[in-house]
């Protein structure tokens, strides 16, 4: 790595250590997650303050407690009945706010979580993923074409975002129609707080409302007419008897199209600036790309953490790790923290394809919640990153990544590349 390379220079996931000290640290605000610090930050919360209270208007009117040690997010993560999602699963939300997934699997405890999953988790286990896998790659192949004969172009544009919206939107049964006005919908649920879409709450909700009633009437159009799609499939699915409502699909829509869109765009996004930092690993990548690419994509998986927190709420006075927390107070679980604990991860910092053992976070950790989608990420990454460098053994970004003003989504969304 070179460090008066532009990219690296101006990178937002490359470590920097902070000269805050821990009082002076706010993870509530959005603009914390724009500073060039921002790893050296968490780094010191590791170290000083492991369980520490933020407040700050941008996260909600209420404070959080946050979590930063890989040990700690895992015994919170598997403590369900303690620590509950039926309140919202962002720290800036409070319960009674509309919002995208309100309602959905992902704010469900259990026992209700469980039999909801277990009707919507055929479509995600491998089989149903395997057969995706061609209509994964003949998507990533016509993105590859649509570049043409480019030398310059913007990944983000033309690469991170088209794929994983044109996937998770023809997987769901959307009309090609209407996949601008549901990716413009998902980008305002996700990315409200960046001054691009109104830096403020309001148009958040606002989308989110409009997702779940687009899901809503999908869903009912399923249900008379299915088709070959997820949303079909959920519309029909039935576990003892019982199927979603409406409603449910409306809200599980919601939460699909930001679940899974955002994160694999944020992912790919990532994973190419770091393969342009760290020139060595892309160069070992390109010996043998299929071989190695199932330990890379945990690798970039860990690198991005697209997902940056979840949040949980206590149901009862308890405590982590030594810190008294009361029933009713927000809880983040910061898996991009948790994923830079040099506890668990050598030379944490360092982006390593053949990283061993490499038992990141970026899809959560053993708990209820583990990411549904977690097998055709994986697909979409693999895909797309093994074609992208075989079509383009030379890509690298020329500048770095521009990061997404949000302490939720672990944003990129614009970054030149050279091929
Ligand atoms: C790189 C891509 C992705 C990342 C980083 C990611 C990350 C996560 C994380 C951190 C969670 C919460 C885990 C927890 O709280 O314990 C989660 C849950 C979830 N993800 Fe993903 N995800 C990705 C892709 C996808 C895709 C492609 C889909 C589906 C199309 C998807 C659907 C879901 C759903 C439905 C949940 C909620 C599961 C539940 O509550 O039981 N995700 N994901």
């Amino acid at each position: 790595m070179n460090p008066s390379d532009p990219v690296v220079a101006g990178s937002h996931r490359i470590h920097r250590p902070t000269d805050l000290s821990v009082d002076q640290i706010n993870l509530a605000s959005n603009d914390t997650f724009m500073r060039p610090d921002i790893e050296g930050i968490f780094e010191k919360l590791r170290e000083e303050k492991p369980v520490s209270w933020h407040q700050h208007p941008d996260s909600g009117t209420q404070g959080f407690w946050s979590v930063v040690r890989f040990d700690d997010i895992c015994t919170v993560n598997r403590d369900a009945a303690t620590f509950s999602n039926q309140q919202g699963i962002q720290v800036l939300m409070e319960n009674d706010q509309p919002r995208g997934g309100k309602g959905s699997l992902i704010e469900m405890d259990p026992p209700k979580h469980t039999r909801y999953r277990k009707i919507v988790s055929a479509a995600f286990a491998m089989p149903a993923v395997k057969k995706l896998e061609p209509i994964v790659r003949a998507r990533v192949v016509k993105t590859l074409d649509a570049i043409g004969d480019r030398k310059e172009f913007d990944f983000v544009e033309c690469y991170s975002t088209p794929i994983p919206l044109g996937l998770i939107y023809d997987l769901l049964g959307v009309p090609q129609e209407d996949h601008e006005r549901i990716l413009s919908l998902a980008d305002k649920l996700f990315f409200s707080a960046d001054p691009r879409h109104g830096g403020e709450t309001t148009a958040m909700q606002a989308a989110g409302v409009e997702l779940q009633a687009y899901g809503r009437a999908l869903g009912e159009r399923k249900r008379q007419a299915p088709g070959e799609d997820l949303m079909s499939a959920l519309a029909l699915a039935e576990v003892d008897g019982e199927r979603l409502t409406i409603p449910e699909i409306g809200s599980f829509f919601g939460l699909l199209g930001g679940a899974g869109a955002d994160t694999t765009r944020a992912a790919l996004g990532w994973s190419m600036e770091a393969l342009s930092m760290f020139d060595d690993q892309k160069r070992r990548w390109l010996e043998n790309l299929d071989g190695l690419a199932p330990m890379a994509i945990e690798e970039c998986l860990r690198w991005a953490t697209p997902t940056m927190h979840m949040r949980r709420t206590a149901t009862r006075d308890t405590e982590i790790a030594g810190q008294p927390v009361r029933a009713g107070d927000k809880v983040a679980l910061w898996w991009v923290s948790g994923n830079r604990d040099a506890s668990k991860f050598a030379d944490p910092h360092r982006f390593d394809i053949t990283r061993s053992p490499n038992q990141m976070m970026a899809l959560g950790m053993a708990g209820p919640h583990f990411c549904l989608g977690a097998h055709l990420a994986r697909v979409m990454l693999r895909v797309s990153l093994v074609e992208l460098l075989r079509r383009y053994p030379n890509i690298r970004a020329t500048g770095p990544a521009r990061r997404l003003r949000s302490n939720f989504i672990n944003g990129s969304y614009e970054l030149p590349v050279t091929v």
